[in-house]
């Protein structure tokens, strides 16, 4: 048994997410969680709100509340949502906790202490208009690199390299859109990132399983030289600098937002340092693409270099963009569905299936209305609740709501052993690959054969002259009623955990010869999955 530290991306506190967010990291992190799980490994799966940083301050006072009350407030309402989703954290953290302070701050301490911080002064932007220094993310201009016209002061969205607000040519305040920016002179602390190269580098070495998307952003990042980072913040709401002359300034939002995954792991488990300092453990990270250089740069050259025994990442998995009927879902202006609508709209499970199905792990993906609901209504409907229902219906009418005595399995019987064998394997295969879609494919497959299994077999003709043998194919349904919404299990838990109930299995990964004890009681589900249509949908 292998121990699991999972992390999902903490999601920015403003703001409910969209079904992109859901989509390119929690989701596929709590498929990968309960998989371990079921296949009885030892889990910590993480996740909590990203708490810091301007987005928050500025959200909070065009709420008209104090920055704590409003991350409060808004940390609640993504705890609901996402526990609503059948997200299955073991903890769902805030990066403003105390923990994540006195991580941080002992983090940097060490890093300091090393050698690897470094006082400068620099020019930094300041906007006379809006009568503040501007945090990076709140000028916006023209990438120097790809003439992106919306590259931020910190990263390009569009080419995803990282950029200091200085290099954006025609910069102007996000904030008033206020073009007369000023550069004045102020102190601030650096990581010193060029100096960590090699370390970084042989650490990088020993990554080469990673998936190609990952590696292949993180070496252009290497290729194109590590550049030192300010690490340091004019803000009030932060976690405060512990160093003489810096006690006015925070640290950068993503100095701290990844030590969150340390502190969440802090306030989850009093052994929470056996999951971040002991071999034994491994760990994946799930994110989005424009989170890689942060996770696989600067977070692990931060704990590389603070010379403290936090174990870096084992495997990243990076997820491209989910796009909504053609476009980019936008949180600013509320383009796309979003995950409190989305579950006005339609069980969670849905949502589930389909993202999952058509996670966008290759290339970017889009979700269409008309797509989610063909989807949906096919492979839940048609598919897996069809299989539940016909054959628990017709169990409970023919054989009294039990588990029937089987007699000698036939060639029918045999086949579909051996057929469910090689996906069972293959399924598993997957999921460690952490290859989702596949996986969701292999689930489907194993749906229609439990379902061509009983076409074929047709106990309804059968039972009018052969009961004993009616009996055994209804015994192998229920067998295929159980492998099926166990290996749904990870996609689609509400579900499948009812269905589960519905006939007394608890959830473990299932074999092909498992048997369910002859004479059990079973009660047959409402229907799972009625169908749905465009029409009960949000338009986005
Ligand atoms: O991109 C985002 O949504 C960030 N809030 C992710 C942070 S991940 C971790 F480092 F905290
Ligand atoms: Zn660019």
């Amino acid at each position: 048994m292998t121990k699991f530290l999972i992390t999902s991306a903490l999601p920015y506190v403003n703001g409910v997410k969209h079904l992109g967010n859901l989509a390119g990291s929690l989701l596929p992190a709590d498929i990968h969680a309960r998989f371990r799980r079921q296949t009885g490994h030892e889990v910590l799966f993480l996740c909590g709100t990203d708490e810091h940083g301007t987005p928050a301050e500025l959200a909070a006072q065009a709420a008209g509340l104090p920055v704590a009350d409003y991350c409060a407030r808004q940390h609640a309402v993504q705890a609901d949502i996402y526990r609503r989703f059948g997200l299955s954290f073991d903890h769902f953290s805030r990066t403003s906790g105390d923990a994540n302070r006195k991580l941080t701050q002992e983090i940097f301490l060490a890093l300091d202490a090393a050698g690897f911080i470094e006082s400068r002064t620099i020019r930094q932007a300041y906007s006379p208009t809006d009568g503040r220094f501007l945090p990076d993310r709140y000028i916006v201009g023209t990438c120097p690199h790809c003439a992106s016209p919306n590259a931020r002061g910190d990263q390009c969205e569009a080419c995803t390299r990282l950029l200091d607000p200085a290099d954006l040519v025609n910069p102007y305040s996000a904030i008033s859109g206020a073009t007369d920016i000023e550069f004045r002179e102020t102190r601030h602390l650096f990581l010193k990132l060029a100096a960590l190269e090699g370390r970084l580098r042989d650490w990088l070495a020993t990554r080469c399983n990673w998936p190609p998307l990952v590696r292949s952003i993180a070496q252009k990042w290497l290729d194109e030289g590590l550049r030192d980072r300010c690490i340091t913040r004019d803000l009030d709401w932060g976690v405060p600098v512990p160093k003489a002359g810096f006690e006015d300034k925070v640290f950068y939002v993503w100095f701290d937002a990844p030590i969150g995954y340390i502190a969440a792991a802090a306030e989850a488990r009093d052994d929470w340092r056996t999951w971040w300092q002991s071999d034994d453990v491994r760990y994946l990270q799930f994110l989005a693409k424009d989170n890689v250089p942060f996770h696989a740069i600067s977070f692990p050259a931060t704990l590389l270099g603070s010379g403290l025994p936090f174990k870096p990442v084992d495997v990243i998995k990076g997820f491209n963009w989910l796009t909504f009927e053609g476009g980019k879902f936008s949180t600013s202006g509320r383009r796309g569905l979003f995950t409190d609508t989305a579950l006005e709209a339609c069980p969670a499970d849905c949502w589930r299936w389909w993202l999952a199905a058509n996670v966008p792990e290759n290339s970017d993906t889009d979700f269409t209305i008309e797509r989610f609901v063909d989807g949906v209504n096919k492979d839940l409907g048609d598919v897996f609740g069809n299989l539940v229902n016909r054959c628990l219906s017709f169990a409970a009418a023919r054989f009294e709501s039990t588990v029937p005595e089987p007699s000698e399995p036939g060639p029918l019987e045999r086949q579909l052993v051996l057929a469910l064998d090689a996906r069972l394997v293959s399924l598993r295969a997957h999921h460690e690959a952490l290859a989702f879609r596949k996986a969701a494919e292999e689930v489907r497959s194993i749906w229609r054969l439990a379902n061509a299994y009983l076409s074929e077999a047709a106990p309804w003709t059968v039972i009018r002259t052969d009961r004993k043998r009616a009996a055994t194919i209804v015994h192998a349904g229920q067998n295929l009623v159980r492998i099926a919404a166990l290996v749904a299990w990870p996609f689609i838990p509400f579900a499948a955990k009812d269905v589960l109930d519905c006939i007394g299995e608890p959830v473990v990964w299932p074999t092909a010869t498992d048997s369910l004890p002859a004479g059990r009681r079973i009660r047959v589900p409402p229907v799972l999955f009625p169908k749905i249509s465009a029409a009960c949908l949000p338009p986005g």
